[in-house]
């Protein structure tokens, strides 16, 4: 065994294998550009006109849409070729089948359209990345258009769907503290709608919304106004020494969605998080589920993407901050480490069927 860093290859590529990667890369083309293109009909509205089914024209589809004809043309034949869309040549007629209708339109329950803007959002920092790559550094959160726009597009899919039936039931006797009245945090809330539908089910709890984001919060406090809740606030707060500015034992349930990996400094949010919890208080953490190894991170459904989520957001993000890019795939054992290490006693993880993405952990003082 050799102890350098970079070995030798001393194999000969085999010719089979070389045509079986050839046609798995172009196959990932051609379901990239679909995707750039399925990110197009969800932003238009496009699969929303098409959801009901109908066999329509071209012509009637861009009068319906009020978009222009000649892009909507172009779109149903990438939808065509990519197999999204049927059509009938005769007819000159298209249309949504209703499985795919299920899976990519605002009116169904899972809408993996949403997940496909991620695509276009992360492509166009392309520069940015790769000036990180030879300077190191990172890109800060105001150079991502529409980030916050999306994730709460993201979490409203993930989060809020599964909240009161499978997310908050993982605490025993939560649902009842909640509905007495308890005070609630949640950290690095972005735009805030898993806050606001907690504090429209539960009015005689407290509910606040802390993010470093001036953009989410605002947001947040808009949806609060308009949905006349006074049981509700924002505060744009940088969490990046919340381990010093945390007010002690001040709340009875710390919530984090999706919002530890890319912080500047996980651990100083962590151990603000301990602090500000009550001794009988209980922080509910979901996280992205991977392994923290590259190796065992091959069986996750959707590592790869992760990983590109991850250099070109979440660890670029935190870097940008002079943090420690943790990285959307810090996984399990590193999450255990990090909550032990800011002080938390008892954490259970659990992983959710509606949820391939993440785990949700359970942890207390
Ligand atoms: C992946 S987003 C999750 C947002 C939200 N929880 C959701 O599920 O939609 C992570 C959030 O952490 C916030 N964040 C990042 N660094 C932060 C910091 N230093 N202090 C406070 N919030 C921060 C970001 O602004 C962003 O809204």
């Amino acid at each position: 065994m050799t102890s350098s860093a970079s070995e030798a290859i001393t194999t000969t590529p085999d010719a089979e294998r070389i045509e079986a990667f050839e046609e798995r890369l172009t196959r990932a083309l051609n379901e990239a550009g679909m995707l750039l293109m399925a990110s197009l009909g969800h932003r238009t509205g496009l699969f929303d006109s098409l959801a009901d089914g109908a066999k329509v024209t071209c012509e009637s589809l861009a009068e319906r849409t009020q978009l222009d004809e000649r892009y909507v043309r172009e779109w149903l034949g990438a939808m065509t070729a990519g197999r999204i869309v049927e059509t009938d040549p005769e007819t000159g007629r298209y249309w949504l089948p209703g499985e795919h209708a299920a899976l990519l339109s605002r009116q169904a329950a899972a809408n993996l359209a949403v997940y496909a803007q991620f695509i276009p959002l992360l492509g166009s920092m392309e520069e940015d990345i790769l000036r990180c790559f030879r300077e190191g550094g990172g890109v800060p959160y105001e150079r991502f258009n529409r980030f916050h726009e999306v994730m709460a597009e993201d979490s409203g899919q993930t989060v809020l769907p599964a909240l009161f039936d499978g997310i908050l039931p993982l605490i025993p006797d939560l649902i009842s503290r909640l509905q007495r009245g308890i005070r609630v945090l949640d950290a690095g809330c972005g735009r805030g709608k898993a806050l606001v539908a907690m504090a429209k089910r539960y009015p005689n709890s407290q509910f606040i919304g802390y993010d470093l984001a001036e953009e989410a919060v605002a947001f947040g406090r808009e949806s609060a106004a308009a949905s006349g809740l006074e049981n509700l606030q924002f505060e744009r707060r940088d969490l990046s020494n919340f381990n010093e500015t945390a007010e002690r034992e001040a709340f009875d349930l710390v919530t984090t969605f999706d919002a530890i990996h890319d912080q500047a400094k996980p651990l100083a949010v962590l151990a603000g998080i301990r602090k500000t919890l009550k001794p009988d208080g209980v922080y509910l953490a979901q996280d992205i589920h991977g392994s923290s190894h590259h190796h065992l991170d091959r069986e996750h459904p959707m590592g790869a993407f992760l990983y590109a989520v991850s250099t070109m957001h979440c660890m670029t993000v935190s870097l940008a901050q002079g943090g420690e890019g943790l990285g959307t795939m810090w996984g399990r054992e590193k999450a255990r480490e990090y909550f032990k290490k800011a002080g938390f006693g008892s954490i259970e993880v659990h992983q959710l069927p509606h949820d391939v993405q993440n785990d949700y952990w359970v942890l207390r003082p």
